[in-house]
């Protein structure tokens, strides 16, 4: 069985997108998914965060995603797969090696577009495969586009979290050509603070605007995240009684509901 793929993707930086890739990891992991977590953001957050900036900064191109976009590089697709502390959980990791490679107009690029996705369709053991996108619609975020089944688009409810919204939507509609089996999966509200009327507002004008293409879970902005990513686990392992870590086990209920339901339409058409 092929992994359902999810790529994580927003041109606004801080919106949560590597966060919520590394709790919802841990989530699925911890439900006994086999995960695969693909950093494609030359940033390495997602891959600090289990393993530490020290060691990722160190890491060379050929241990990393990098590595699918140099030319003379042999690759083997599951000598980059790092197995990570958390039981299930492995990581395609990324560093500042990628940064020369995330270049702009991918879609002019031939076959370096389909690099994820050759490098994934060689990879057989996993149930799900997150990829974590940089703030940009560049080279790695095409890819991760080109790749996926479906894509989450982390919202803060604030003014400049809900611009720029457009943008990734052609996107996703320009990547569907190469990708016909690309679907959003949902528009994400992140970092959602309910006692902000702010927070409030856009949260019902982007559900006013998308409908039910917004989850209905909201991920509120709660320390338990931050702490736990700072002892480098999800809060599904790190604090398993905290709000934070219930609201992930639903995220991911719905995630998979969401899923279910896709896969349903696509057999009754
Ligand atoms: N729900 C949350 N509650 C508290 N802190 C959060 C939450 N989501 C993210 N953060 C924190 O905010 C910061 C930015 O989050 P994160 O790195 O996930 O955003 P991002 O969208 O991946 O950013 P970038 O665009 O730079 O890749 C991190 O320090 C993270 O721990
Ligand atoms: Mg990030």
């Amino acid at each position: 069985m092929r992994p359902i793929t999810i790529c994580l993707m927003n041109q606004k930086g801080g919106c949560g997108k590597s966060s919520t890739c590394f709790h919802l990891a841990g989530q699925f992991a911890q439900a006994g998914d086999r995960v695969l977590l693909v950093d494609a953001d030359p940033q390495g957050s997602l891959s600090q965060g289990f393993f530490g900036s020290t060691l990722v900064e160190c890491l060379e191109p050929q241990e990393t995603l990098a590595a699918l976009f140099l030319d003379d590089a042999f690759l083997a697709p599951e000598a980059l797969c790092a197995r990570t502390p958390l039981e299930n959980v492995a990581s395609v990791r990324s560093n500042q090696h990628l940064a020369p490679h995330n270049t702009p107009c991918p879609q002019t690029t031939g076959l370096r577009q389909f690099a994820l996705r050759t490098c994934l369709d060689r990879l057989p053991d996993f149930d799900l495969v997150l990829i974590d996108c940089p703030p940009n619609l560049y080279q790695c975020s095409w890819n991760a586009l080109v790749a996926a089944d479906f894509v989450i688009i982390p919202v803060p409810p604030e003014d400049f979290g809900t611009q720029g919204l457009r943008p990734v939507q052609q996107a996703i509609e320009g990547a569907r050509l190469l990708n016909p089996r690309l679907s959003l999966l949902g528009h994400l509200v992140t970092r959602s603070d309910g006692r902000l009327l702010v927070h409030r507002t856009y949260e019902q004008n982007l559900r006013r605007l998308y409908g039910p293409t917004v989850l209905q879970t909201v991920v509120p902005e709660a320390s338990a995240f931050k702490v736990s990513l700072a002892c480098r686990q999800p809060v599904s392992h790190y604090a398993p009684r905290s709000k934070a870590a219930f609201v992930m086990r639903r995220l991911a209920q719905e995630i998979v509901a969401r899923i279910e339901g896709s896969n349903r339409e696509e057999k009754i058409a």
